[in-house]
């Protein structure tokens, strides 16, 4: 079925949703399926007696010890470093990703991907030592620095507008599919002894090779072809990815982009000196900021951890983290359907104020059942657990996938790929902090962690009902026009907008 009129309000160009955008987008999100069976795996595998045997002996000491503080077990940098240190190559690396995906293409730059998410896994399943470990994570954050710049530039492009936010969330669906696979295999490995964790780790092979593979089948997205230079062959491929011939409208301002694009030299510099790219710079980083600090990998990387700490036995604890990883799954797909329907704006607001009352129930339970030496209560675990899910739920279908679809459809081609860099890497430093900091964090406010998430849900709920604009429906390369222009606060930075174009 053709499209003409979006969501946005504005008109859209024809286009009907053909199984090349589909096929494409899907295999696109296997880059997805390889950061989430990455942050699944990690929680998992620190908790295996065997991996900490051989690799963080403390650790493995500090946890039997029948004394040791309930809240601290598990606090020691070196095993924080296991899970951070794939964050920072990460970031280092969607930096140089930026640039491959303007020179060589988005489709390009997810084939990077795939080939250094291999060679890190191959060296962390072959581990010997804890520097063969943190150099494998290191392979495996450029892998994700890659692929988490690529792919969702890549959907946002190829998808016509009134299917960007679906198709997007993709993206997203199979990081929670990863993370699920992820927590079941280890349910299974940690009681393969001695070395499940290997199992674990190497499985990781298995998505890059699917988008290894997938991308060698996938087409380039019509802007990245007529960005550098191959206009006919752009031409084609819009057709083809649209499924009508009437594409002319869309070409013509994939090309105004291109070549406003053109004018600007140093997009970095543009991002940050131009006073009309701040809105969707502030925007695109901020979501990020507030995505991570939901606390959501709090319970992804150490669901495990967090639910021995309560008192549930090892399995008990890898069972309920695969409980929360079904969830996480089940609840996107409201994300898939809803997105372009209720819009962007309506999914946060909602999910904030539905998250915020599960944390701060979650706090007070620890705070008045859970001490440092005893077990809480089975009822309570239990009810920990489910209100755990509702926080979860709420994650799914909006902070979790709307942190990288906004970012990835609100900049104009010029800077694009540099600011969604900017998203990219805010998203990975933030990881880093909360995987790196958690755990000592648990160990010095203990339940007072929850009250410390649930400020932040407050602020960024509100930054959602005041600030953030609505972008569903309305074509990619037409934001600065349509929803930035018009917008009640944001509009006051575009006033001298040529002037300043003039200068950068
Ligand atoms: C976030 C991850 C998080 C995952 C959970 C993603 O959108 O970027 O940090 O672990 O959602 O589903």
């Amino acid at each position: 079925m053709a499209v003409a009129g979006s969501g946005g309000g504005g008109t859209d160009f024809p286009a009907k949703l053909t199984r090349q955008v589909v096929l494409c987008s899907l295999i696109a999100a296997f880059g997805g399926l390889m950061f989430g069976y990455d942050i699944g795996i990690s929680g998992g595998v620190t908790s295996m007696d065997d991996f900490l045997l051989k690799f963080f002996p403390i650790v493995y000491e500090k946890k039997h010890r029948a004394k040791e503080n309930n809240y601290c077990k598990y606090d020691n940098q070196f095993l924080q470093l296991f899970t951070s240190s794939l964050y920072l190559s990460a970031v280092v690396c969607s930096w140089v990703a930026s640039f491959c995906c303007k020179r060589f293409g988005r489709k390009r730059t997810m084939q990077m991907a795939a080939a250094f998410f291999l060679v890190g896994v191959v060296l962390n399943a072959a581990a010997v030592d804890i520097y063969m470990l943190i150099a494998g994570r290191i392979c495996l954050g450029a892998g994700i620095g890659f692929g988490n710049q690529a792919v969702p530039l890549f959907i946002s492009e190829i998808a016509p507008a009134r299917y960007r936010g679906g198709l997007n969330v993709c993206f997203q669906m199979l990081i929670t599919i990863g993370i699920l696979i992820a927590n079941v295999v280890n349910y299974f490995t940690s009681n393969i002894h001695p070395y499940g964790w290997r199992i674990s780790l190497g499985g990781a092979g298995f998505p890059a090779i699917f988008l290894g593979l997938g991308s060698l089948l996938i087409v380039e997205t019509p802007t990245s072809l007529i960005e550098r230079g191959k206009r006919e062959e752009g031409l084609r491929a819009l057709k083809t990815t649209r499924g009508v011939e009437d594409v002319e409208k869309e070409y013509e301002e994939i090309v105004r982009a291109t070549e406003n694009a053109k004018k600007v030299k140093h997009p970095f510099r543009n991002l940050i000196m131009k006073r009309s790219s701040w809105p969707q710079l502030f925007c695109g980083t901020i979501l990020q900021v507030f995505q991570q600090f939901t606390g959501i990998n709090v319970i992804m990387f150490y669901a495990p951890v967090l639910f021995q700490t309560m008192g549930l036995g090892g399995d008990a604890s890898l069972l309920s983290a695969v409980i929360t990883g079904s969830i996480n799954v089940a609840s996107t797909m409201v994300a898939v359907f809803g997105v372009d329907k209720f819009g962007r704006r309506k999914l946060l607001i909602q999910a904030a104020v539905q998250m915020l009352i599960s944390q701060v129930f979650v706090g007070v339970i620890l705070a008045k059942h859970l001490k440092t030496t005893n077990a809480i209560p089975m009822p309570f675990a239990y009810l920990t657990l489910f209100l755990i899910c509702v926080y979860v739920m709420g994650f799914a279908w909006s902070w979790g996938p709307l942190g990288w679809l906004i970012p990835s459809e609100i900049f104009p081609l010029e800077t694009r790929p540099a600011g969604f860099f900017f998203a990219v890497s805010t998203n990975m430093i933030c990881t880093f902090i909360i995987a790196q900091a958690f755990l000592t964090m648990l160990c010095q406010m203990r339940s007072g962690i929850f009250f410390f998430f649930a400020a932040w849900i407050i602020v960024m709920g509100s930054f959602a009902l005041f600030l953030l604009p609505e972008t569903k429906g309305v074509p990619i390369d037409e934001m600065n026009e349509r929803v930035w222009k018009k917008h009640w606060f944001w509009r006051r930075f575009f006033r001298n907008e040529d002037e300043e174009q003039a200068k950068c």
